[in-house]
């Protein structure tokens, strides 16, 4: 195992999101119309989660090419995906940029992105990439979320502005990094409309849960109270952190997430890309 902890604790919640996501996930990558015997590019594989998914789809006879800037987290998708080793799809890492692709025209019948081009300082010249190296009639599945997109229910209104408005306002002073794009998932759309695919149909992906949750959704969900009131964002809540602290911190009896009545929403907006045929 890759023993870098920083890289263990990264792919731990990644793991974790993909789990809590997995129906919506499954779902949105039917939309790749995937068969035996496909290849598939997977453009910012980080810790591998996206091609065990698509491993299954392309078995028996498929390749799955994971593609991400990163070394380490290449070494991490090695190392945690080495059981699909005989299991009928071939999998090949390659640590390359998703903005010069060295792959020819077409050599791909799909291609996955998710959670990706927010990081990207050209995410247009990435997503014309992908549309290059995918077959006429194939079919791309783009996903990028948007920070402030999550309603929990029923905390009051003015609490859930007074939360997303701190939110945003640490967001755009770049807390969680200067050159990530944490609102990428707006543009989405006209991003992939100039990116050369014949037809883009939106497809935003909705996480509905209510109580009671399993214990993957609970701990997810924890994870992303404790960042919408953790040291991050405190600061930008001022004098009403001590009130979003009683509703939203998992260690308070009041957290909405011990609530029986607890509804919470969120969405990530998602781009499927056909190539012209
Ligand atoms: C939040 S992770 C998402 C990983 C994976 N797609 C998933 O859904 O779990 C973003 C990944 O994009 C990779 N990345 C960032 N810039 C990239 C680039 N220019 N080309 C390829 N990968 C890139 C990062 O290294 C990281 O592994």
């Amino acid at each position: 195992m890759p023993a870098a902890s920083a890289v263990r604790v990264w792919a731990a919640g990644l793991d974790l999101a993909w789990q809590a996501w997995a129906p919506e996930l499954a779902a949105v990558s039917d939309r790749l119309d995937l068969q035996p015997g496909d290849r598939v590019l997977d453009a910012g594989c980080g810790s591998g989660l996206g091609i065990r998914m698509l491993a299954r789809r392309v078995a028996p006879g498929g390749l799955v090419v994971g593609v991400d800037t990163d070394p380490e987290a290449l070494g991490w998708a090695a190392w945690s995906l080495r059981d699909l080793a005989g299991q009928g799809s071939s999998v090949e890492l390659w640590q390359e940029d998703l903005t010069a692709l060295p792959f020819p025209d077409d050599a791909f019948d799909a291609a996955w992105c998710s959670s990706v081009l927010g990081y990207l300082a050209d995410p247009g010249a990435a997503l014309r990439e992908l549309v290059r190296v995918v077959r006429p009639g194939g079919r791309i599945v783009v996903i990028s979320g948007d920070a402030a997109r999550h309603t929990f229910l029923p905390i009051e209104p003015e609490l859930e502005s007074c939360l997303r408005d701190a939110e945003l306002r640490a967001v755009r002073d770049g807390v969680w990094g200067a050159d990530v794009d944490i609102h990428l998932g707006r543009r989405l759309y006209g991003l992939a409309s100039r990116s050369g695919a014949a037809r883009v149909t939106p497809l935003t992906l909705v996480w509905e849960r209510t109580a009671p949750l399993t214990s993957t959704e609970h701990r997810y969900l924890a994870r992303l109270l404790d960042g919408l009131t953790g040291p991050a964002v405190a600061p930008y809540l001022g004098p009403d952190l001590d009130v979003c602290r009683s509703v939203l911190d998992p260690a308070e009896r009041g957290c909405v997430l011990h609530r029986p009545d607890l509804h919470v929403v969120q969405t990530a907006t998602g781009m499927l890309l056909e190539v012209s045929g």
